[in-house]
């Protein structure tokens, strides 16, 4: 996969599936092949997006709607893919995004029930062409990866939801992978941390380091 421009790569998964580590570890498999690349992250990546993350994530007295979870996810993005993601690729730098708009056909479609061609129709506004060249997704049974997350301090929003919002979450990314398995590879994050960095790295040499 040779291109002018750099490569967009997005790793995804429900809470507790250890995004972070293996985002760290993707990024020294760049760099140890003299790489560029950043790491961003949705909601946020800007200065703005990042406040609309913050709103996005604590716990609001007052109910937010689908919809208006919908369109911050969104409003976030928009500033994102036109003031970082696109002008990074657009220099030859690669882009390890955590998280991208499968989050929202997994968190805001399967989760919360939004209908696929909704999210469709702001994706394309939002994003014209622009879709993640790989996208890794991390896969856990909830149970487990929420009980890693709940070790952490405190509970964001989207943390405090019932095991059965996550369960619907995890469907939506499998069905997302068995869809379009080009760009999606599903990573068993139940394993020992070791097998899951070096499937992960099998990916990047299968998929975006052409063989090496
Ligand atoms: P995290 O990046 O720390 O995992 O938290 C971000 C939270 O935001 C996570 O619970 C998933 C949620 N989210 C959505 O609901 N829709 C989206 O499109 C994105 C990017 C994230």
């Amino acid at each position: 996969m040779q291109k002018d421009t750099g490569l967009f790569i997005t790793v995804e998964g429900i809470e507790g599936v250890g995004k972070s580590t293996n985002i760290e570890w993707i990024k020294q498999c760049l760099e140890a092949r003299n790489i560029q690349c950043i790491v961003t992250r949705e909601p946020g990546g800007t200065l703005l997006a990042e406040k609309i993350r913050q709103l996005l994530l604590e716990v609001q007295e007052e109910p937010v709607t689908e919809l208006s979870e919908l369109l911050l996810v969104f409003a976030a993005r928009a500033q994102h893919v036109e003031r970082l993601i696109k002008p990074t690729l657009s220099q030859g730098q690669w882009v390890i995004c955590d998280r991208f708009t499968d989050a929202t056909y997994a968190y805001q479609g399967g989760g919360r029930g939004i209908h696929r061609s909704t999210i469709a129709e702001l994706e394309l506004l939002v994003q014209g062409q622009l879709k993640p060249d790989l996208t890794i997704i991390l896969d856990l049974d909830p149970a487990i990866g929420l009980a890693r997350a709940q070790q952490r301090a405190s509970l964001d929003r989207f943390e405090q939801e019932e095991i059965a919002f996550f369960e619907k979450v995890r469907k939506a990314y499998l069905e997302i992978a068995a869809a379009e398995p080009e760009r999606c590879v599903i990573i068993d994050a139940s394993q020992n941390l070791d097998v899951v960095k070096s499937n992960i790295l099998l990916a990047l040499q299968q998929r975006v380091f052409n063989g090496e």
